[in-house]
């Protein structure tokens, strides 16, 4: 234990490794700076005048074989236009996992509508169809799938259910860019797709969001306008339909998802290899990364693994503090040490003023303390999960010396 680097002993990993961060770890270059060039010259910086948020969704929505494409202004934003959309009363649930980003959250609850927390499975870390069903009551109008470090939730049996109840599906695809379930792109398999373009995704433009659908009506309401002030901008003159934000993606943030959007599937292939190259380096140590469902293809937002408790002398964070030390640029349990539900805004509704809306709505139904042990499974799976940041610039031995690191760790720490 004496040579650990957080005993004082020496670091294993001598010089940093790319991070997503900065340059290192991401990979903006010309082709960014020639798209970023164009709109300039243009002096068209908004999507209303210019023709680069356009091309983005055109260019998004074929990759994706959808038809319609929603540039926004992040992943949250692409969250809040898609609830926009369906428009629910307030006081309606809406089921999420509660292993996910707050982005996932502030958009119900902007709406007034109730976040109902559904457990999930204890080693994919995705919704738990098994559960699934017991969570609907009278007035569940919607699910909200993550798809967690960009492994594939359990689809077909989330749009069984999804389909017996006349439940709409949001895919939450922040962190699963190009990730496939049985030969389906995650994002068009549900009603509606949401993406995420900020600075640690598959793709970045710094922030941004896409939502993709293959109808652009539903619920009274037209997708586009439920990002654009619920604005018919095809109609001559102004006008104001219904309740929306304005979440517009600009020109520069449309310039630089182009060029990137045209390296995604190298981006992601590169994440895929190193990944399954540490899996491999790990496979003599007691640790197990997250498994991915079979017929699917995860695309490694992080790269994550389980430590069990009981074979270390340490605790899971103690060994995340050393694998720190070590220079692995990791911490333990996603969205943190509990599960997003342990946060303020919910927990506390710390939501608009003193009201505690929307939970203290006269006809909402609370689905309990959200301080106590709601989702059980996913709140061990956030006190023991490791997560390692991940990017396409990581290289086979930057991935060695990942894995001599957690080596020289669990080694140290094992009985
Ligand atoms: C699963 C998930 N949902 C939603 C979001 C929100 O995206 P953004 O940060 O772009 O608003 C994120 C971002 O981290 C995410 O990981």
């Amino acid at each position: 234990m004496k040579n650990l680097a957080i005993n004082n002993g020496e670091k294993s990993i001598k010089t940093s490794l790319p991070t997503f961060r900065d340059a290192t770890g991401r990979s903006l270059g010309s082709e960014e700076i020639e798209q970023l060039t164009e709109v300039i010259n243009s002096g068209s910086l908004s999507f209303l005048s210019g023709a680069k948020s356009k091309e983005f969704e055109r260019d998004f929505a074929n990759l994706y074989g959808v038809k319609l494409a929603v540039a926004v202004s992040s992943g949250t934003a692409a969250l809040h236009t898609a609830i926009t959309y369906l428009n629910p009363e307030p006081g309606d649930e809406i089921i999420v996992a509660p292993i996910t980003d707050m982005g996932s959250i502030i958009p119900i609850l902007a709406q007034l509508a109730i976040p109902v927390f559904a457990d999930v499975d204890g080693e994919t870390q995705n919704l738990d169809s098994a559960k699934l069903e017991s969570y609907i009551t009278p007035r569940t109008r919607a699910i909200v799938v993550t798809h967690i470090y960009g492994n594939p939730a359990d689809m077909d049996a989330i749009m069984t259910i999804a389909e017996r109840h006349n439940l709409f599906v949001i895919e939450d695809c922040a962190q699963a860019h190009l990730a496939m379930y049985k030969g389906r792109l995650c994002g068009t398999i549900g009603h509606l797709g949401c993406f995420s373009f900020q600075q640690s995704k598959h793709m970045t433009t710094g922030d941004g969001g896409m939502v993709i659908a293959n109808d652009n009506e539903r619920f009274g309401r037209e997708l586009r306008q439920c990002s654009d002030k619920g604005w018919p901008r095809n109609k001559s003159g102004r006008d104001h339909l219904f309740l929306a934000p304005n979440y517009h993606m600009t020109e520069l943030q449309a310039a630089v998802g182009i060029a990137q959007l045209r390296k995604l599937v190298d981006m992601v292939e590169a994440r895929r290899r190193t990944a399954f190259y540490l899996t491999e380096l790990l496979t003599s140590l007691p640790v197990r990364p997250t498994p991915i469902l079979p017929e699917t293809k995860g695309t490694f937002f992080f790269y994550t693994f389980r430590v069990d408790p009981g074979l270390l002398k340490v605790s899971p964070m103690e060994v995340v503090k050393a694998m720190v030390a070590e220079g692995i640029d990791c911490f333990l349990g996603y969205p943190g040490q509990v599960p997003i539900y342990g946060y303020p805004v919910i927990k506390d509704a710390k939501t608009f003023g003193t009201s505690g809306l929307p939970f203290t709505l006269r006809d909402a139904r609370l689905q309990g303390d959200f301080s106590a042990s709601l989702c059980p499974v996913a709140e061990k799976a956030c006190k023991e999960t490791v997560c390692i940041w991940w990017n396409e610039r990581l290289d086979r031995n930057h991935v060695e010396q990942i894995a001599r690191a957690i080596e020289k760790v669990i080694h140290a720490y094992l009985y």
